[in-house]
């Protein structure tokens, strides 16, 4: 199982001001998080609460459709072409970033074991994605096209522009070449998948898009470039158990909730900074900065009272970022908690050979890039805490498929703990609508006239 070291946290190492008594915190909220980890559980199967994502990692049968779907067009795509954005893309990248070999897309095909190279449209730059299409062979390519909502404009956009040109290609076959994943019901891609006759998967009903990586938006492409979706399963599993756990001295995510919310609460950190010391991890931060962003930043509690919450997330990877925010962290304002996650055992071991005899580098020969690079995930957390600076640090054991489940689910109730902690309503996101209403009204969509006009005159003047 995956840890949580909170030590540099407490008040004995980072003192008074900017660290926590957390042995009596821990006693002090243990019947609070009890009552909210029972109530998570109760709450789960009921419609509309929006935590079906507890239940994605017994999803059975999703499992069993989405590995049947992927062996029956195993060797017919050379890639995948997955549209989506936010919640529909953020967790695709962040797991293929950590599973998939290093460089994928350069592999050879036999390199990469006749699997398919795998693509991430998540943003709608002309550039980006001319040059994507340009050097894709859309005959061979398998397009999937994910959107809980089933009418985002990116999404749809980019699906528009890519449908065109497949059928243009492949004529009517084009169809085979498209897997949609969307709600079960509603919404326009649902309409069109049956219309054109598309294969598709479900976003479950009461999975938000930034909870729903362990549905087929995140099991389909995994299972599509032969990730071990069965093992990511019984990660989430077992963390699932073991975060059922009541008892806060026993519940990783309870505690990291906890020192989160009171350290922003009590101590003024209202910056989160998620640094782990793996490049593979790098996307986890993208990934973990939606869950975290979206889910806590809200301007009213559930009383409906104004309260403008949520510490901001900041993405860092050590130990590049060590070079460019670590003067910031360790002198700058004393305003931020800090997550570092250190892996434990690498794929590869890689040796820094003897070679030079030159004083200022001649310590680094004999030595694996391995010692080098956890020496410095050490050594940046000890100067840290030397600054006052509180942090936390996961030691995950390995980046694999069951290791990668515990990771995001713990990060997933961990959120959903630290939203009941602030109590606000962690499943939604109504802040995001405002901009989205402008851009339809500028985009000319049907219903949205009168707000074009007044964006029209609004723009003009500023
Ligand atoms: O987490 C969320 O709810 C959002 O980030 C959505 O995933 C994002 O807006 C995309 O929505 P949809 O899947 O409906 O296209």
């Amino acid at each position: 199982m995956l840890k949580l070291n909170y030590k540099n946290a407490d008040a004995m190492v980072v003192g008074e001001d900017n660290g926590l008594h957390l042995q009596s915190e821990f006693a002090a909220y243990q019947e609070k998080i009890k009552d909210i980890i029972v109530d998570l559980n109760k709450r789960k199967d009921k419609p509309g609460q929006w935590l079906q994502w507890m239940n994605l990692g017994y999803n059975e049968e999703t499992l069993w459709y989405v590995k049947e779907y992927a062996a029956m067009v195993k060797d017919r795509f050379e890639n995948i072409l997955v549209l989506g954005i936010g919640g529909s893309a953020l967790g695709g990248i962040a797991v293929t970033e950590a599973l998939l070999k290093p460089y994928w897309n350069l592999l050879s095909d036999e390199q990469r074991e006749g699997l398919p190279k795998i693509f991430f449209l998540d943003n709608i730059d002309p550039d980006t994605m001319t040059g994507l299409l340009d050097i894709l062979d859309l005959s061979k390519t398998l397009v999937n096209v994910i959107t809980k909502s089933g009418s985002t404009a990116e999404t749809m956009s980019q699906f528009m522009i890519v449908k065109d040109r497949l059928e243009k290609e492949l004529g009517d076959n084009y169809r085979y070449n498209v897997v949609a994943t969307t709600d079960k019901r509603t919404g326009v891609l649902r309409q069109i998948a049956e219309q054109e006759g598309y294969k598709t998967f479900v976003v479950p009903d009461d999975v938000g898009g930034r909870f729903s990586v362990f549905s087929a938006v995140g099991l389909l492409p995994f299972a599509l470039v032969g990730i071990d979706i069965d093992a990511i399963v019984n990660g989430i599993k077992d963390m699932d158990l073991a975060l059922k756990n009541t008892d806060i001295n026993e519940n990783i995510a309870a505690q990291n909730a906890l020192i989160h919310y009171l350290m922003d609460t009590k101590k003024g950190k209202k910056l989160s900074v998620m640094m782990p010391y793996s490049s593979r991890l790098k996307y986890v931060s993208d990934w973990y900065a939606q869950l975290w962003a979206e889910s806590l930043g809200k301007n009213k509690d559930k009383s409906g009272n104004d309260v403008h919450i949520g510490p901001t997330p900041i993405k860092a990877l050590g130990a590049t970022d060590q070079h460019s925010q670590i003067q910031l962290y360790n002198e700058g304002p004393n305003d931020k908690l800090i997550t570092f996650i250190r892996v434990e055992e690498f794929d590869n071991t890689l040796d820094i050979p003897n070679i030079f005899e030159y004083t200022g580098i001649r310590y680094l020969g004999g030595k694996t890039m391995n010692q080098l690079i956890n020496a410095e995930a050490d050594s940046t957390r000890v100067a840290i805490s030397d600054y006052g600076r509180p942090n936390v640090s996961i030691y995950l054991p390995k980046v694999d498929a069951y290791n990668i489940g515990q990771l995001l689910y713990m990060f997933e109730v961990q959120t959903a703990i630290a939203g009941e902690l602030y109590n606000i309503n962690t499943f939604d996101q109504p802040g995001v609508e405002q901009a989205k209403n402008y851009t339809y009204a500028l985009m000319g969509r049907d219903g949205y006239e009168e707000s074009a006009h007044m964006l029209q005159e609004r723009m003009a003047s500023v």
